[in-house]
Order: structure tokens, then C-alpha cells, then sequence
């Protein structure tokens, strides 16, 4: 048996408890018998009457991946890039005011979403099985990014602007030729000069007409510097380099090396979380990465895993405070294991996402 918090609830889970409990917006008293399959109704009614979560005993082979912001607001995002990106250099200045405020607008969304749990771990596993990647991954940074900012203590506006600046990022990318941009393979020293320029090109357009404030451009501009000084366009070292370049850094890296590319295969979470440790003082704000590891679910609720002992199983539930150890189900059998508690289980580890 197991007790699982109502956002960790799936369709299909079976009640090991009867329930009863007052379901505000039918207004009556509901009871739920022990061996119920769960459905995405039941669980709706769960959350909406406030309660905490409930006892399953039988937990399905297929999870649905849950995602930290809803699909609908994804697709907008992604949207609003893509027309952005589309007429970023051609555009009067009133219409591509118009673009950047509509981005504003779903940055705003997208920060009140994030607080509405502020202890989740960051689940970004499905905003990646698209196709056009930059604007995905654009998302996705400004996802992680906001997460970052939260465990700060930003406030909302100074989150929405950090919002912007992960959506925005790269947006210079558009002033370099796609045969550059999509290159299946390792760049020349003369290519990877022109894709250098991408952050001050973003930033100049930007600033001459005015369309973001000073941190949100700042964290475009200085996105690829790193913390030893190596980075570009300035070469800038430690904290000479913008609060928000710092974050929008570790949250870029992080997508990129999970991200499926044309020239490589996308990292597991944990060996990606490897390297971004492995470049702490060097690449990275040391700060930055104890925080962003706060944060992120290499594990994700309803990702398959497989364990050390060969077997398969679904992630069911995170401890948000030692995320490399979830609560998993074997798949194929009832078995539940509480990989941070179960001591006849602490050999096991999860060797990959499948
Ligand atoms: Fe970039």
C-alpha cells in the first residue's frame, strides 16, 4: 500500500482505503470504495475538494508523463516564438512590439503556473518530443529558469522577466543561415564565429527598439559566458556576469545535452546532471547549480526506468529532497519500491530512462 500525494495520481491506480470526502463543486458527499480504479475524473474531484492524496495498492504499467505547465500553454508558447522568430528581422517596430508583448503575456502564464507548486520538481521530459526544437527548447529553458528563480525567492515580476529571457534567448539565431544552425555535424572555427554572434545580434535588435527591460536583455546577451571568463561575447568572469545569464546558462546546457539532436543522441538526466556538476566554477555559478539541482526531476513521475537488476519499472512518485531515489513500480507486478526508504532495496539503482 501506498499513499501518494493527489498530484501523483494517475487513471488506473486502484484505492487500497475507502474514502469519503465532501466534493465542493458537486456539493456532496462522495464515497470511494477500496479496490476502485482511479479515473481522471475521481482525481479531478480529489484536487478541486482539496484533498491531500490517498492509499493505492495497484499502480498500472503506463503512467502518462505529467508536465509542469499544461499542454495548451506549451503550444501557445511555442506559437508566439515561432511567429516571433518568422518576422524578427523584417517586422515594423509597432507588430513586433505586439509579438513581444503576447510572449510577455504567456510568460506571465507560464510563471503563475510554476507557483502554483512551488516545491515540484521540474518535469520537462515531454515538451521534447517535437520537432522544431529551438522553439521547444526555448520553453524549456524558460522553464527551468523560472524554477531556479523561485528557490531564490524572485517575485513574480522579476520571474516573469527572467520567463522572457529563457523564451528569448536565442532568438538571434535567426540572423544566422540555417545551413549553419542545422549542421549535422561538427562546426569549423569559422562557423561556430558566426554562431557566436547570435547573442549580441538578439540584444542590439532588442534594445534599439526598445522591447525589453535591462535583465531580460542582459540574460540574452550573456547566455554563453562562462564563469571562468571563457565564455563569449565579453569574456566576462564570475559574478560580473548577469544574475539571470548565470541561470538562463545552466538551465540552456541542461536542455540541450537531454535533447535529442541531429548529431547526437540525447544524455540521460543523471549524466547530463553529471556534467553541469562537473562545471560548477569553471562553466557554471556554483550557487546556481546547487539550486537548479534542487530543482530538477531526472526521474519524473511516470518516466520507465530501467533498474540495476534488470527489471523495468515506472517512476511513481519523487522525494523532491533526494531525487535520484523515487518511489518506483516493477512492471509486470504489484511490487512497489521506495528506493530512499526501503532498506532491503538500497542496492538498487536506476541505470537509465528507457
Ligand atoms: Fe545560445
Amino acid at each position: 500500500m501506498l499513499f501518494l500525494d493527489v498530484k501523483n495520481l494517475f487513471p488506473g491506480m486502484r484505492l487500497a482505503r475507502d474514502i469519503h470526502y465532501y466534493d465542493t463543486s458537486k456539493r456532496k458527499m462522495i464515497e470511494l470504495k477500496k479496490g476502485t480504479d482511479l479515473t481522471s475524473e475521481n482525481i479531478r474531484s480529489f484536487r478541486a475538494s482539496n484533498i491531500n492524496g490517498v492509499y493505492v495498492d495497484y499502480v498500472p504499467d503506463d503512467l502518462e508523463p505529467v508536465s509542469n505547465i499544461d499542454d495548451g500553454l506549451k503550444n501557445d508558447a511555442v506559437a508566439a516564438l515561432k511567429i516571433l522568430a518568422d518576422n524578427f528581422l523584417n517586422t515594423p517596430e509597432s507588430i513586433q512590439a505586439l509579438h513581444i508583448q503576447s510572449l510577455s503575456k504567456i510568460s506571465s502564464m507560464l510563471v503563475e503556473s510554476l507557483l502554483q507548486d512551488r516545491n515540484a520538481l521540474i518535469n520537462i521530459f515531454n515538451l521534447k518530443k517535437h520537432d522544431e526544437y529551438t522553439y521547444h527548447h526555448s520553453v524549456s529553458v524558460a522553464v527551468i529558469a523560472v524554477a531556479i528563480g523561485m528557490e531564490l525567492g524572485f517575485d513574480e515580476r522579476t520571474l516573469h522577466d527572467l520567463a522572457l529571457s529563457g523564451m528569448l534567448h536565442d532568438i538571434g539565431k535567426v540572423t544566422i543561415p540555417v545551413e549553419i544552425i542545422n549542421k549535422p555535424a561538427r562546426l569549423t572555427n569559422r562557423e561556430f564565429d558566426v554562431i557566436k554572434t547570435h547573442p549580441i545580434n538578439a540584444g542590439v535588435h532588442l534594445v534599439k527598439r526598445n522591447l525589453v527591460n535591462e535583465n531580460t536583455f542582459k540574460g540574452i546577451v550573456f547566455h554563453h559566458e562562462r564563469w571562468d571568463g571563457t565564455g563569449y561575447p565579453n569574456g566576462l568572469d564570475g559574478d560580473k556576469i548577469p544574475l539571470f545569464a548565470r541561470i538562463i546558462t545552466v538551465a540552456d546546457v541542461y536542455d540541450a545535452l537531454t535533447s535529442n539532436r541531429p548529431y547526437r543522441a540525447p544524455m540521460q538526466p543523471s549524466e547530463a546532471i553529471e556534467y553541469i556538476m562537473g562545471g560548477c566554477g569553471s562553466i557554471f555559478d556554483v550557487d546556481i547549480v546547487k539550486v537548479f539541482l534542487k530543482k530538477i526531476a531526472p526521474y519524473p513521475a511516470g518516466k520507465k526506468v530501467k533498474l540495476s537488476d534488470g527489471r523495468i519499472a515506472t517512476v511513481v512518485r519523487n522525494h523532491p529532497e533526494h531525487p535520484l531515489r523515487p518511489v518506483v513500480k516493477v512492471n509486470g507486478t504489484s511490487e512497489v519500491i521506495d528506493l530512499l526508504k526501503d532498506t532491503n532495496s538500497m542496492n538498487i539503482t536506476i541505470k537509465e530512462v528507457i
